[in-house]
């Protein structure tokens, strides 16, 4: 709409570009009724500043009404009511999809009573079984050290040990993907990294979840 204020013609009466256009402090100064009849003349003929000067006030209206309009105003809402959406969107899909009862400290104990703030912070809870024992990452620390884009990539490609269910991730569509980073990012970086994972033949620190051998072993 701007845009079409702007005439590309270089004529009396007309203006080259955008900075011809009154700002919206002059534009506040748009006269009332009589003040644009006593600019008219009155000899019935239109001389080139009259011209010009009810042309630089009508365009210094539009450009008002230009700014003013709700279209613009709800352009820059929907842009943020985006973003939340999103934000949303990867809340519950953490919720859902598991994510908080191996990477929070105590959700799943609790019945996933535990305050947002704490959420993802990765545990020092290992789980042990024949592939070594594991703790589960800290997440908001791992997405924090990503890009989007980085994230993107690696999240339909990945694989980790047990019991990370990686494939869930590879099945989660793109826009999908994406909200869940776009939460956690939102959550912010907190809290400090996992402990590192434990070979097979070296027993872990702390308290661990056994898991049996499998069947055939
Ligand atoms: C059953 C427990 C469990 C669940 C559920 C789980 N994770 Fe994990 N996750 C882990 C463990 C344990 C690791 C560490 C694996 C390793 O050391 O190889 C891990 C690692 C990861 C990593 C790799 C981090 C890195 O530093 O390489 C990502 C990313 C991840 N999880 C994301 C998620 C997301 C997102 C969800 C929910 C959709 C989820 N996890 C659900 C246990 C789990």
């Amino acid at each position: 709409m701007r845009a079409q204020l702007v005439p590309t013609e270089n004529k009396p009466g007309t203006f080259r570009n955008e900075r011809e256009i009154r700002s919206p402090d002059q534009a506040a100064r748009v006269p009332d009724a009589n003040q644009f009849a006593s600019m008219l003349p009155t000899d019935g003929v239109f001389n080139r500043s009259t011209v010009l000067k009810v042309a630089e006030t009508v365009l210094a209206a539009c450009f008002l009404v230009a700014m003013a309009h709700p279209a613009m105003a709800d352009h820059k809402l929907s842009s943020g009511e985006s973003d939340t959406r999103e934000i949303e969107r990867g809340r519950y899909l953490v919720k859902t999809s598991g994510c908080n009862d191996c990477h929070t400290a105590g959700y799943a104990a609790a019945g996933g009573k535990i305050p947002e703030s704490q959420w993802l912070l990765g545990d020092t809870l290992g789980w042990r079984g024949p592939w070594g024992t594991t703790y589960p990452a800290n997440l908001r620390l791992f997405m924090h050290s990503l890009t989007q884009d980085h994230w993107v990539q690696f999240s339909k490609s990945f694989q980790s040990r047990p019991p990370m269910p990686w494939w869930l991730l590879h099945d989660m569509n793109r826009p999908d993907r994406e909200a869940l980073y776009a939460y956690v990012r939102w959550l912010g970086p907190a809290g400090g990294p996992a402990p590192s994972f434990v070979p097979p033949d070296q027993e872990p620190v702390g308290a661990v979840v056994r898991f049996p051998a499998p069947p055939n072993k």
